[in-house]
């Protein structure tokens, strides 16, 4: 059974999906070596999964699957997506001359048309696959309320592969409606990933909120375990506060609100900024830079608390 972690927060732009990426490269990382100890468990190799439920998909970005929209599944080419039927030239069409069809992605296995194994596609990293996001998220949001079951969809979707993998991870978009309700049904833990600013983190009572609603309205129905927030990781995202005094005091008033939860805060760092374009998760671009440092500690207070697999809680010792 794969451990299951979302990052959130409704606010944009707090970090979640840096540090959502910088969790699945430590974690290759990390797996790779229990590959060269001999991990034989469950005769397969550890495998991450990261599933990209946000509209700007940019973990599919980091991970190699820029702009999933208009890559054609058939002949693997990029397709302009935009283009009209009527604007579509012969020298556009796919092989065997019909208009290309787009790899799947998330709205395809939540609204039911393909199955999640079909969609899962390998990346980059090593032992990191992808669930590819689309940016028509919004709008097939919408079209999705009216399914039937449409809270389960994910949380179903995931439990057909979830013996596949040792680690899920889900990327969150910036808001708290169907798309983050079936993230908070479908994953144990949340990292609420929050800037740093009095004001953002005193929101955070919103995320509290809309878990504990989602815990006692729907999940307990389903699974014995309630979704928790098990991390606060503080982040000098830009927009956020400050350096200095300012950022120093939201750390505190988050370990006052938070106690044991706040794990290692991020501080400013361009290199995250500049791993983004390079598409590649900070600790891949640049080890040595202040925030990959900052991750390599929050990774292992994450395994300390029973967030994410070690080795040996991976194989169920
Ligand atoms: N510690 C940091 N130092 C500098 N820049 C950062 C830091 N953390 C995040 N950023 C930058 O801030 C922006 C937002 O970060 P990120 O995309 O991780 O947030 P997000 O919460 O996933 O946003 P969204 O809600 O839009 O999905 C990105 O441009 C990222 O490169
Ligand atoms: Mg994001």
């Amino acid at each position: 059974m794969a451990f299951k972690v979302a990052t959130a927060n409704r606010s944009g732009g707090c970090g979640k999906t840096t540090t959502l990426t910088s969790i699945a490269a430590l974690a290759n990382n990390d797996m790779l070596e229990w590959i060269k100890q001999g991990w034989t468990i469950r005769g397969r190799k550890p495998r991450i999964l990261i599933i990209d439920l946000d509209g700007q998909c940019d973990s599919s970005y980091y991970l190699g699957v820029a702009d999933p929209d208009s890559l054609c599944m058939v002949c693997g080419e990029r397709f302009d997506d935009e283009l009209e039927p009527k604007e579509r030239q012969p020298e556009d069409m796919c092989d065997g001359g019909r208009w290309h069809e787009p790899i799947p992605n998330i709205m395809d296995v939540l609204s039911a048309d393909t199955s999640i194994r079909e969609a899962i596609r390998a990346t980059n990293l090593e032992l990191v696959d992808l669930l590819p996001g689309t940016k028509h998220l919004e709008a097939a949001e919408k079209n999705l309320a009216s399914a039937t079951g449409a809270e389960f969809r994910l949380m179903d979707a995931v439990a057909e592969i979830e013996d596949e993998y040792d680690l899920i991870l889900f990327d969150s978009p910036a808001s708290y409606g169907l798309i983050a309700v079936n993230i908070f049904m479908a994953t144990d833990d949340v990292i609420a990933c929050v800037k740093a600013g009095m004001k953002e983190i005193r929101a955070l009572v919103h995320l509290e909120h809309t878990i504990k609603q989602i815990n006692t309205k729907l999940k307990h129905r389903v699974r014995p375990r309630a979704t928790k927030i098990v991390a606060v990781l503080v982040t000098d995202a830009p927009g956020s506060v400050n350096h200095g005094k300012a950022y120093q005091d939201a750390v505190n008033f988050a370990r006052d609100e938070y106690g044991e939860l706040v794990v290692t805060p991020v501080t400013r760092d361009v290199r995250v900024i500049e791993a983004y374009s390079a598409r590649q998760p900070v600790p891949l671009y640049d080890p040595s830079s202040n925030a990959a440092k900052a991750f390599g500690k929050v990774y292992p207070e994450l395994i300390g608390k029973g967030v994410l697999p070690s080795q040996r809680t991976a194989a169920g010792v």
